[in-house]
């Protein structure tokens, strides 16, 4: 992809909770002919997919991935201004000359996601839409509970109810690991020290997957990602902020940790990214294809009619485990 120059952020305090949801028009044959279109599979093998976050850094990358294997792709986006929406806009309209439409709503609009289920059977969701950011949850805390939290119920609330079930892969965040000091992280460490409000929506993401896989046998994958950079990223994210400041000549603030110890922070780059969430979809059949990830173990085992299925993989440094339970071996099969 061509990078762009994307302008300078503009994180405007908005309070995303008392918005409307029914901001934006849809429905209508023209539309539903074009959400058709969009999610109609290249490759006989192929998933139909509703990414949410689409016009996102993350999602934006996901989606153009996805539909160069042969997928068919929604985008579903609400096209906020914590960051100047211009970006999204641009990679919406990258999206759109490869045939992916991003349809323009809010996740916590059950009756359009209701609709999207209605007219397309989608086998897969990868479920990208958040509020990101750890600072400006002081500015705007309710922002982090209406998309990560009301937002993730909204999703799954209509998959569990959706005729297939979809599995849904989603993004969750290393800032689960919070308060942790230990390195290298692992999926064992303890995640019930958030140090912000960013990951303990996160970390209650994480909580509620787990009841809708217990509860409804929904197929969860969730993906701690690690700072993810590259091309078309987020103005929010201190690289660019450095960049700005070196290119304008102005020094750059370096923080100190307890005791004048350094401060260090490792970066994913984007395709490691991608890689792992069209790894987290291509589950198949009877077999798991887990992408070119290096594959750490997975074991199924039956009690009575119950049928679990434990899998680790790590991609890039992406790593996640969940045990899943499935009421029986057809709903694993069709949920993955
Ligand atoms: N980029 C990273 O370094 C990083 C690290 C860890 C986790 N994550 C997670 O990965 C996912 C993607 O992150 P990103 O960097 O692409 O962020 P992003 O802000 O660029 O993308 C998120 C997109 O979701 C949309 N969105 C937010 N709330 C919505 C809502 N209620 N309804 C519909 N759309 C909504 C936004 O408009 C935005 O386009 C997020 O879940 C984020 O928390 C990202």
């Amino acid at each position: 992809m061509k990078p762009i120059s994307p302008s300078s952020s503009s994180p405007i305090p908005s309070d995303l909770s008392r918005r409307s949801l029914r901001t934006h028009s849809w429905g209508g044959p023209a539309w539903e002919k074009r959400v058709r279109s969009s999610t109609r599979p290249r490759s006989r093998n192929g998933f139909s997919v509703l990414v949410t976050g689409a016009a996102g850094f993350v999602g934006t990358h996901v989606s153009a991935a996805l539909k160069r294997r042969g997928d068919g792709v929604l985008g579903l986006d609400n096209f906020n201004d914590y960051y100047d929406p211009s970006l999204k806009r641009a990679r919406q309209a990258l999206l759109e000359r490869s045939g992916i439409f991003i349809v323009e709503g809010d996740i916590n609009d059950v009756t359009l996601l209701k609709k999207l289920f209605e007219v397309v059977a989608f086998t897969h969701v990868m479920h990208l839409a958040a509020q990101a950011g750890v600072r400006y949850a002081m500015e705007n805390p309710s922002s982090y509970v209406h998309s990560n939290i009301a937002g993730l119920v909204s999703v799954l609330e209509v998959c569990k109810s959706a005729n297939p079930q979809p599995a849904i892969v989603w993004a969750s965040s290393s800032s689960v690991y919070g308060l942790n000091t230990k390195v290298p992280f692992s999926e064992k460490d303890r995640t019930d020290q958030p140090a912000s409000l960013y990951a303990a929506t996160k970390k209650a993401g994480e909580e509620i997957a787990h009841t809708y896989n217990h509860i409804y046998g929904l197929s969860l994958t969730g993906l701690r990602f690690f700072t993810v950079y590259g091309p078309w990223g987020r103005p929010d994210m201190a690289y660019f902020f450095f960049t700005r400041d070196i290119l304008k000549g102005k020094s750059i603030p370096i923080f100190e940790a307890a005791n004048h110890g350094t401060v260090a922070r490792d970066f994913t780059y984007i395709d490691d990214i991608v890689k792992g969430c069209l790894g987290g979809i291509g589950y198949c059949g009877e077999e798991y294809c887990f992408g070119s990830g290096e594959h750490l173990g997975e074991a199924i085992e039956s009690e009575g009619e119950e049928i679990y299925y434990e899998a680790a993989t790590e991609w890039g440094r992406a790593i996640y485990t969940r045990k899943y339970k499935f009421r029986s071996e057809g709903a694993r099969k069709s949920a993955q």
